[in-house]
């Protein structure tokens, strides 16, 4: 596992002091790629990365935080996710405008490439977790404008849909990986969603793809790049 990368273009990690968010940014350290967040808090932001990322606070209720954030990078990791019902940080002010918003200020601002973690059982209305807030609906519609928008020439998306996350280190799991939204069950470890998300930026078989992950079974893993081999354009 070398901790260098080819990729050399600035990240933005939005949703990057969320648990998810964290392993991304300290993923993306790890090959030495360098790293801005947009956090509500700097004091959070700090606390956890300190001097290692660039900090830009703000909302991404606000386009004008968003575009700041976004001015010089080159690719996004969006870790965002609702906690609450209702207000600043519900669903669909953070899984669906949150989201549509970062995809087209990004496609302004000339960024190249979007990961974005949405969930298993985005495209099931009639999951019980879509009782919170019309959740899952929310993050398909921020996954449909992502594809629409970041489709086109000279630019990618990678969409990942996780099962329940868990914490943990990454590389204890082997994965499995599918297309198609058919999975109920299933859990993974936040690291390895973050690893397959920084993946994304430099392994070509991750460009435009949606796929859903879970854990299979325990078992050391070398490097995550070869579960990309395994999706269907
Ligand atoms: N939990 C699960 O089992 C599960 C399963 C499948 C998929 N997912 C999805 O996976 C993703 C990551 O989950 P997680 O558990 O790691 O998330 P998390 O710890 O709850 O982190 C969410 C992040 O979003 C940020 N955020 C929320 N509202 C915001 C706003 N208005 N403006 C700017 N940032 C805002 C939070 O910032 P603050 O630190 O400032 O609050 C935090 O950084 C989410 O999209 C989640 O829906 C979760």
């Amino acid at each position: 596992m070398s901790n260098e990368s080819a990729y050399k273009g600035k990240v933005l990690v939005a949703g990057a002091t969320g648990k998810t968010g964290a392993w991304v940014v300290k993923r993306l350290l790890h090959y030495g790629v360098p790293v801005r967040v947009l956090s509500r808090s700097e004091e959070k932001a700090k606390a956890l990365f300190g001097d290692r990322v660039e900090i830009v606070v703000g909302k991404i209720q606000e386009r004008g935080d968003v575009d700041r954030a976004l001015n010089g990078c080159e690719a996004v990791i969006s870790a965002l996710g609702s906690n609450s019902v209702s207000g600043e940080s519900s669903p669909s002010e953070v899984d669906r405008d949150g989201a549509v918003r970062l995809v087209d200020a990004a496609a302004a601002a000339g960024v190249k490439h979007i990961a974005m973690v949405s969930s298993i059982g985005v495209t099931k209305w009639y999951h019980p977790l879509n009782l919170f807030g019309g959740v899952l609906s929310m993050k398909l519609a921020a996954e449909e404008h992502l594809r629409k928008v970041f489709s086109s020439a000279g630019r990618s998306y990678t969409v990942i849909r996780p099962g329940g996350l868990k914490d943990g280190e990454p590389f204890q799991q082997r994965l499995h990986v599918e297309q198609g939204d058919k999975l109920w069950n299933g859990s993974t470890n936040r690291a390895d969603v973050a690893e397959l998300a920084v993946l994304s930026l430099w392994v070509d078989k991750a460009r435009n793809r949606t796929f859903e992950v879970i854990n299979e079974a325990p078992e050391v893993q070398e490097t995550l790049a070869g579960y990309y081999d395994q999706l269907a354009e």
